[in-house]
């Protein structure tokens, strides 16, 4: 086979199949087979290599003993800084601690394949960890928006209700009220939650002095749910800090609907039910109009993009000739069916047992802001455990799950790239933990590599959906908590996703308050495309 540049090059191509057989033959086999593959050139430099990706690669469990392609060129530039101590024992015992959490340039590269191929198989509606869900949002806004809108905000332990007044498509007013949505709403029964937005929704319209007028309303319901329509959204799973199992395989928007008309005293149209990714996108293609990627990075993540209509199989209801839509990835999901087990760490097995919903949601557990910091804390609390870290000595703070929030892990990111020593020790304090040099520099450490392969996974499939849209340059609107304070993912991400989709040329763009100002644009566009369509 020939390479980018000419050059012959031959290799071997071995695929391990994991037989699940319940006869008496071993559990993995090695055999050399013909299949159909496809080859991925790494890096095109000197040290080249050729990794060959195995179609329908993911749907193998993750084999005993794969030999992987040596990638230095890759291993080398995803490295953290090693660990400076004196003390060799202990540095030895962290390194070995750590040693899974930090990704190979094989594993990356394995990711990127798995990723594509969960990315192809869900748009074609074949099994997949991914949802890929169409979202029936096929255009972006154009200028054109007027009027006042609301828009609702669901995902977090706060809920908004925002007023939109829109001019040619600017903002020209925004008004906003948060409201505190209690645990026991968020984890007890469906109607008693959606009376509570109705509630909300009543008490901020009267603030307005709004009672008599009409309102059309986009919803941003950040959640996986199974979209028939741009006004139909099935939960399909709570994530995050919500619970509510009654809630599950029903529609949002007409639980919402039934809540408000339960109340009888408003005058809202539910439109349009959107997740925030989704008015993440549609907010940043306002400030900068070759945006096609949306990412969320805060308590939860999620990604969407603008995917070529004729490519997206599930599509309920008519076509009206739409070339676009926007896609959910969903890619909290990511490796629920089993395709990342070969990254799964004894860490993030732990975190998942703690976890609100365990055996679910996968990715996000390896990257979003509700799991970083206790991914840090389970980690830190082994290595008290094996007396490497504060004299072998915890505090009930360190023990208590979700205690070393991802806040904590920004800070003591902090610390590092500043090349300082302030928010470390304050946090040690705040845990009720003694410490020396030594710990400082380990807790360093560990925040820095669970960081990095948090940077490194998104940038990976960031990258796979860059390669995967036909566009010479890309916007991608981040938006989130962790993307916000967190002082380095940005600048990883640049870096990581440039060295893993190399010939695209994109630009990572801050689009706040999507699930606001993006779903107050989602419920106008709803108007127009209702508008449009009524007289067709
Ligand atoms: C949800 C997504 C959402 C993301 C970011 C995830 O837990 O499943 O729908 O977009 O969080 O809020």
């Amino acid at each position: 086979m020939y390479d980018r540049s000419g050059n012959y090059r031959s290799f071997d191509i071995w695929v391990y199949l994991q037989c699940n057989v319940t006869d008496n033959w071993p559990d993995h086999h090695t055999v050399h087979v013909s299949c159909k593959f496809t080859t991925y050139f790494g890096h095109t430099g000197p040290s080249s290599c050729i990794y060959g990706g195995i179609e329908g690669w993911n749907k193998m469990a993750s084999p005993t003993s794969r030999p992987e392609p040596a990638l230095s060129w890759l291993d080398s530039a995803i490295r953290v800084k090693p660990l400076q101590l004196a003390d060799s024992w202990k540095k030895q015992q962290v390194e070995d601690a750590l040693k899974k959490i930090h990704l190979t340039g094989a594993q990356v590269l394995r990711i990127k394949e798995v990723f594509h191929s969960e990315v192809e198989r869900g748009i074609h509606e074949q099994p997949s960890s991914l949802q890929m869900e169409n979202t029936y949002i096929p255009e972006l806004p154009n200028g054109t928006e007027e009027g006042m809108f609301l828009a609702l905000d669901l995902g977090g332990t706060n809920f908004r209700v925002i007023l939109l007044e829109l001019s040619n498509g600017a903002l020209i007013r925004e008004n906003v009220k948060r409201y505190h949505i209690r645990e026991e709403l968020r984890l007890g029964c469906g109607e008693r939650l959606f009376d509570f937005l109705a509630e909300c929704v009543s008490d901020f319209v009267r603030s307005q002095n709004l009672g008599g007028t009409r309102l059309p309303l986009g919803f941003t319901f950040s959640f996986p749910m199974i979209q028939k329509g741009l006004d139909v959204g099935i939960l399909l799973t709570w994530t995050k800090s919500f619970n509510c199992p009654s809630v599950v395989g029903r529609d949002a928007v007409q639980m919402l609907r039934e809540a408000i008309n339960r109340r009888g005293d408003t005058h809202v149209e539910v439109l349009a039910v959107l997740n925030d990714t989704t008015g993440t996108l549609i907010q940043g293609a306002v400030l900068d109009k070759k945006t096609a990627i949306a990412l969320i990075l805060g308590t939860g993540s999620n990604a969407c993009y603008i995917e070529r209509a004729d490519r997206v199989q599930h599509w309920e209801g008519q076509r009206h000739g739409e070339k676009e839509v926007i896609i959910d990835i969903e890619w909290g999901a990511f490796g629920d069916n089993g395709v990342l087990d070969f990254i799964k760490t004894d860490y993030d097995r732990k975190v998942d047992e703690n976890s609100l919903i365990t055996n679910s949601f996968t990715f996000e557990k390896y990257i979003s802001g509700k799991y970083l910091g206790e991914i840090v804390r389970v980690i830190v609390v082994k290595l008290v455990e094996d007396c490497v870290l504060f004299g072998g000595t915890v505090s009930d703070a360190l023990l208590t799950t979700g205690a070393f929030t991802t806040s904590f892990v920004s800070l003591i990111e902090q610390d590092t790239v500043g090349n300082n020593c302030e928010n470390t020790p304050e946090i040690l304090d705040k845990l009720g933990l003694s410490y020396n040099a030594d710990d400082i520099a380990i807790m360093k450490y560990i925040c820095e590599t669970v960081s990095n392969r948090a940077a490194l996974l998104v940038s990976i499939c960031t990258a796979t959906l860059l390669e995967r849209l036909d566009r010479p340059d890309t916007t991608i609107a981040v938006d989130g908590s962790l993307y916000k304070y967190h002082p380095r993912l940005k600048s990883w991400m640049n870096k990581y996703i440039h060295l893993l989709a190399p010939e695209k040329k994109f630009k990572l763009l801050l689009a706040e308050d999507g699930s606001g100002k993006g779903a107050g644009l989602v419920a106008a566009i709803a108007l127009r495309l209702k508008q449009r369509f009524s007289q067709t």
